[in-house]
């Protein structure tokens, strides 16, 4: 067996490969640049897994890789986050959407993919107040407020038309915030940038508010995993659900553990629903409870002073 990791230098595909390379499972992994700072960090043998670096939107460039390396699952993580596709929207349609196809259309051409797992988002919710009270399953309306989780039902959608069409088998996970070393980008980085810059004595603001689904990237590592491992057919899309906090808990926490640490939050919350119903990922992938958040911060907080004591600790 090979996974295919896209976005693999990213902060959720560095952890899954850690989870990988843990599991002795065989990868290749590509992204756009060949940067080693988190996976420096999370993999200690990585120098002899093939990694391609590559523009996940070149064409051809997916299906080279499948063919070359014998790859029969997939784990599709390459792109953009909220604020870049806010900024420029067709930019970055060009990675989110017609990336995405790449990856489908080289499964078609090559074939012998058993399972494609990619990232969704929570993003394809509208806020909180559209669904009255929660858990909140998949199959309700979905009206995302930004490019970004418009993208995102896009995706989920042309998954669908894969098995219908090629009977390709496909599982997308709506994680909503992850976070943990190596998160650096999006608006709900702010939890971990939080907990840097009170490391570093800097004060922090949070930009949002309101209730938060908080995921551990161990945890969401290891669900992607899972399902990339799991033989389940169709296109099914799953809710994560961690654990829902008020932002304001969650600086209490940050607070607690690094004292005089100077973090505050905005009062408004995100326009993204968080009390999600993970009831169908846990029936028919399931696995470990999630981590609480205190456990995952700890962790967080050890990283990164490791980090600092080797003075290679910045907000950035
Ligand atoms: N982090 C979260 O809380 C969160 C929540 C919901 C969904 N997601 C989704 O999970 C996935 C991974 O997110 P992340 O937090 O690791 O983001 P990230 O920005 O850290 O990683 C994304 C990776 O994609 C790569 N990439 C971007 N454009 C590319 C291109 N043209 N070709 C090849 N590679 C390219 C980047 O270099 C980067 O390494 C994304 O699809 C994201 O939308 C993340």
């Amino acid at each position: 067996m090979t996974i295919l990791v896209t976005g693999a230098t990213g902060f959720i595909g560095s952890w899954v490969v850690r989870v990988l390379k843990r599991r002795g499972i065989p990868a290749v992994l590509t992204d756009i640049r060949k940067d080693m700072t988190r996976l420096g960090v999370l993999v200690d043998d990585i120098a002899n897994t093939p990694f391609i670096e590559t523009d996940i939107t070149t064409p051809s460039a997916v299906e080279k890789i499948i063919r070359d390396y014998g790859v029969d699952r997939v784990i599709h993580l390459a792109a953009f986050q909220i604020p870049q596709c806010r900024a420029d929207p067709i930019a970055c349609a060009a990675v989110n959407v017609s990336g995405f196809l790449r990856v489908f259309e080289a499964v078609k051409k090559v074939g012998g993919v058993k399972q494609v797992v990619y990232a969704s988002s929570a993003a394809v919710y509208g806020p909180p107040e559209m669904y009255g009270g929660g858990p909140i399953p998949e199959n309700v309306v979905l009206k995302p407020s930004t490019h970004y989780g418009a993208f995102k039902v896009c995706n989920e959608l042309t998954a669908n038309a894969y098995w219908i069409e090629n009977g390709i088998s496909s599982i997308g996970l709506r994680p909503h915030t992850v976070y943990g070393f190596g998160r650096d980008v999006g608006v709900t980085a702010d939890i971990t940038r939080a907990v840097k810059a009170a490391l570093l004595g800097q004060p922090f603001k949070v930009r949002f508010g309101g209730r938060i689904a908080l995921q551990y990237a161990a945890d969401v590592a290891d669900a992607f995993v899972r399902c990339a491992l799991s033989d389940i057919q169709g296109a099914r899309v799953y809710n994560i659900r961690g654990e829902v906090e008020e932002v304001s808990e969650v600086v209490g926490m940050i607070q607690r553990l690094i004292p005089g640490s100077l973090i505050t939050y905005e009062e408004t919350p995100l326009p993204i629903a968080a009390d999600l119903d993970d009831t169908a990922y846990r029936r028919e992938i399931g696995g470990p409870p999630s981590t609480p958040p205190e456990e995952g911060i700890r962790e967080t907080i050890q990283i990164y002073s490791r980090l600092k004591e080797m003075g290679m600790l910045t907000l950035e």
